[in-house]
C-alpha cells in the first residue's frame, strides 16, 4: 500500500509540496484547506498531470479531515504568509489560531502520524503544534533549516561558479533574523568555504541567507517564497518515508542538547522512519554557541507571547 501524506493548507507552499511529492511518486496526497473548492480543484488538476508524468500517486482535495485519516505524515502549511514590510513574527497571533484549529483535527484522525510544521513563525508554530498534539518529540518536526541551508548553498555555488551538487551548508538556530549559518561546516567538495572565499564575501552571503525570505517577498509583493520551501519540506518527507537516516537541519524540541531546554530550535537531525531519530551534537565555537543561544532566546520570547 502506498504511503499517505496529508498537506494542510492548499496555498502556494502546500500545493507546490503536493506537486513535488506526486512528481517523485513518494506517496498518495490529500490536500486539505478551509476554502471550499481550492484543494479539490488543485488536487484534481495535479491528478490529471500524472499520466503525463507517468506517476501513480493519487491526489485528492478536501475540506473534511475524515479524508485525511491514518496519514503517515501531515505537513502543516496552513496560515497567512508575510507581505512586504512584515516580519515572520507579525504572523504569530493569526497563525497560532489557525495552528490550534488544525492540529486537534489532524491528531484526532491520524494519531500515529509524523507532523512537519511549515507555517510561520516556524519555531513557535512547531512548539504550538507539539504542545497541542501531545506527541513524543520525534513526531513533530519544523522545516526551516533545509530551506535556509539551500539558500546559502545556492549563493555559495553562484559565487564560486561550481555545481550546487558540490555544495553542502549548515544553517542552525531559529527561522528568523537570528538564524545561524555556519561557514565552518559549509563546504565545496569537502573543502570548507573559509578556505575558498575571503571573510567579507562569506559575511555577505551569510547576510543574504538571513534576508533570503525577505528578498523573495520584496519581489513577489503579494506573498512569500514557495518553490524552495516546498522542496525543502518534501526532502524531509522523503527522508522519513524512505527511512533514509538523512542528516538535515530541522527545528526540533530540545531537551538539553546544545544547552537549550524546552524549545524548538534548528539543529542537525537524523530523519528516518521514526521521524526525528537523533540529534547530532557538534562542538560549536564560543561565538557560534552564543549566536545559537541568542536565536533560542528569540524563539523563547515568541513562545511566551502565545503561552506555549
Ligand atoms: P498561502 O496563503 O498561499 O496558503 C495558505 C493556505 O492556508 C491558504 O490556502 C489558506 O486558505 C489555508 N488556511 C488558512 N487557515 C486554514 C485552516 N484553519 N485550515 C486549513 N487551511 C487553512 O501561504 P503560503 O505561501 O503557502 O505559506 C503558508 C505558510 O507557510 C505561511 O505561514 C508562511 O509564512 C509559511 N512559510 C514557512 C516557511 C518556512 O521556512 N518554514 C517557508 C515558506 C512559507
Ligand atoms: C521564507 O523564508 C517565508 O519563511 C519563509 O521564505
Amino acid at each position: 500500500m502506498r504511503k499517505k501524506v496529508t498537506i494542510v493548507g492548499a496555498g502556494n507552499v502546500g500545493a507546490t509540496a503536493a506537486h513535488w511529492i506526486a512528481a517523485k511518486e513518494l506517496a498518495d496526497v490529500v490536500l486539505i484547506d478551509v476554502v471550499e473548492g481550492i484543494p479539490q480543484g488543485k488536487g484534481l488538476d495535479l491528478l490529471e498531470a500524472m499520466p503525463i508524468e507517468k506517476r501513480d500517486s493519487h491526489i485528492t482535495g478536501t475540506n473534511d479531515y475524515a479524508d485525511t485519516a491514518n496519514s503517515d505524515i501531515v505537513v502543516i502549511t496552513a496560515g497567512i504568509p508575510r507581505k512586504p514590510g512584515m516580519s515572520r513574527d507579525d504572523l504569530l497571533a493569526t497563525n497560532y489560531k489557525i495552528m490550534s484549529d488544525v492540529v486537534g483535527k489532524v491528531v484526532a484522525v491520524s494519531p500515529n502520524c509524523i507532523i512537519i510544521v511549515v507555517s510561520n513563525p516556524l519555531d513557535a508554530m512547531a512548539q504550538a503544534a507539539f504542545r497541542q498534539a501531545k506527541f513524543p518529540r520525534n513526531r513533530v518536526i519544523g522545516m526551516a533549516g533545509v530551506l535556509d541551508s539551500a539558500r546559502f548553498r545556492t549563493f555559495i555555488a553562484e559565487e564560486l561558479k561550481v555545481s550546487v551538487e558540490n555544495v553542502t551548508a549548515f544553517v542552525l538556530g531559529g527561522h528568523g533574523d537570528t538564524m545561524v549559518p555556519l561557514p565552518r561546516f559549509s563546504t565545496v567538495a569537502g573543502i570548507p568555504i573559509t578556505e575558498l572565499m575571503p571573510a567579507e564575501r562569506i559575511e555577505a552571503l551569510v547576510q543574504r541567507t538571513r534576508d533570503g525570505g525577505a528578498e523573495i517577498v520584496k519581489h513577489l509583493k503579494t506573498g512569500s517564497a514557495y518553490y524552495a520551501p516546498s522542496a525543502a519540506a518534501v526532502e524531509m518527507v522523503e527522508a522519513i518515508l524512505k527511512d533514509k537516516k538523512k542528516i538535515l537541519p530541522c527545528a526540533v524540541y530540545l531537551e538539553g542538547e546544545y544547552g537549550i531546554d524546552g524549545y524548538f530550535v534548528g539543529v542537525p537531525c537524523k530523519l528516518g522512519k521514526g521521524g526525528l531519530e537523533q540529534i547530532v551534537e557538534i562542538k560549536l565555537t564560543k561565538e557560534e554557541d552564543a549566536a545559537l543561544k541568542k536565536s533560542a532566546e528569540a524563539v523563547k520570547e515568541l513562545c511566551a507571547v502565545i503561552g506555549v
